[in-house]
């Protein structure tokens, strides 16, 4: 691999990819058909605040690509939201894939690779309504919008993803141990059925964790074929939840839960183009599950441990399984101290410098997130930005953290003493 030491710096593959992701309905605002809109405004509800305009990224795109250019970035991932491009079943809205053209065009224009994500975790509401990912009529439907938007979009993409996490129910059941609030969840969904006349209601994150791994690795083969079958071409691949996970104790889980969580999607992302890895922190993983955070460790606002070398750590598991070339597609911190996400990333930057060394087919790093914005349940408080959101104007301001990653991408190179 081309990349080498120079002068106390080291430089990354010619052609690395440096930028940063958002998802639609966490940063366009007012995704009213979308089944988190609804699952957002039953009582009760596990979500601390609803999304609202969020960052009104929706008319703000032009502003928010340009400064990730002018930052020195040359990658924009986002998601496409299928719930404004399929409003009803069947029914696609030409005004809507147009929109997402020109988000295109506007990253062509600014000298950024745009990434799309095909989803996100928002379906449209009928979809929940009609099983969501329990059913295989779930994936016929998510192929068919997927085969309708590459058509629409295909020329102008230069890489895609057919789903992000998907492997995240069977994470969650695993983080399950430590007590999510599973009966307040399924009060939601009750309720959210009830609020849209449909007799059931099945949002991604909420379906039965085994059913849905099988109906969405059987989606994504497809969608990778439809995609490819339209207009362009481009490398189409899957982003994994992945975590460090750590064996503690005698008898630890770990083996099994790695076995159950990654090795099918891994398996999976193999038949692909790429591998996408989005890696936050650790898990310590006993004799019957997750442990939790280590007392006296610092947390991040997601009350996640603080580990970068998550990254590193992530990225080896998944190149020793598999091997297609590796995207880091997620990679960040909540925090209010912008200081703390600048140490986040030198280190966790040092650790895919280490994985490169050692001859990984790493391709890009791509930062979570762009913005501050809407984090699911926990609503706007944690702050994962690049660049702040004022929650009254919209107003954006850049972080240091900003530029400190944007001169890395800049000079495709990292000062060893950074
Ligand atoms: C998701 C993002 C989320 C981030 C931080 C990832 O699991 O893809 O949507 O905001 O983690 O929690």
């Amino acid at each position: 691999m081309p990349s080498a030491h120079t002068n106390g710096a080291y430089h990354f593959p010619s052609g690395f990819l440096w930028g940063a992701a958002t998802a639609a309905h966490q940063v366009e605002g007012s995704n009213v058909n979308s089944d988190l809109w609804v699952l957002e405004h039953v009582k009760p509800t596990l979500f601390a605040e609803p999304s609202g305009d969020a960052c009104d990224h929706y008319h703000r795109y032009p502003e928010d690509i340009r400064l990730l250019a002018e930052l020195g970035y040359n990658t924009y991932r986002f998601s496409i939201e299928w719930a404004r491009i399929e409003p009803e079943p069947g029914r696609f809205s030409i005004s809507q894939l147009d929109h997402y053209r020109r988000m295109l065009v506007a990253c062509h224009e600014n000298g950024l690779k745009p990434m799309v994500t095909f989803y996100h975790f928002s379906s449209p509401r009928w979809f929940a309504g009609l099983g969501g990912w329990e059913k295989l009529s779930g994936a016929d439907a998510f192929v068919r919008y997927c085969e309708r938007a590459a058509k629409h979009l295909g020329d102008l993409i230069t890489l895609a993803t057919t789903f992000n996490e998907p492997n995240l129910p069977a994470l969650l059941r695993w983080v399950g141990n430590l007590n999510l609030p599973f009966t307040t969840a399924r009060r939601m969904t009750r309720h959210a059925a009830r609020a849209t006349g449909a007799g059931q209601f099945v949002p991604f994150p909420m379906g039965d964790a085994g059913r849905v791994q099988e109906v969405m690795i059987s989606a994504h083969h497809q969608a990778v074929q439809v995609i490819k079958s339209g207009p362009g071409s481009y490398p189409v691949g899957v982003s994994l939840a992945m975590q460090d996970e750590q064996a503690v104790g005698a008898n630890s889980r770990r083996d099994r839960k790695c076995a159950e969580v990654y090795d099918p999607w891994l398996a999976a992302a193999d038949k692909s183009d790429f591998l996408g890895v989005q890696a936050y922190t650790r898990a310590r993983v006993g004799k019957s599950g997750d442990l939790g955070p280590e007392p006296g460790f610092e947390l991040t606002q997601m009350g996640y441990e603080y580990w970068p070398d998550a990254l590193e750590q992530t990225v080896r598991y998944a190149a020793a399984r598999s091997s297609v070339p590796i995207y880091v597609t997620e990679n960040g911190i909540s925090t209010d101290e912008d200081t703390r996400r600048i140490d986040y990333i030198r280190t966790a930057l040092d650790g895919l410098r280490r994985c490169l060394e050692d001859g990984i087919d790493v391709r890009g790093y791509i930062h979570w997130s762009l913005l501050d914005n809407f984090e699911w349940i926990h609503g706007y408080r944690p702050r994962f930005g690049l660049i702040s959101v004022n929650r009254q104007t919209r107003e954006r301001t850049v972080k240091p953290s900003a530029r400190y990653l944007g001169d890395i991408a800049k000079r495709n190179s990292m000062s060893l003493a950074d």
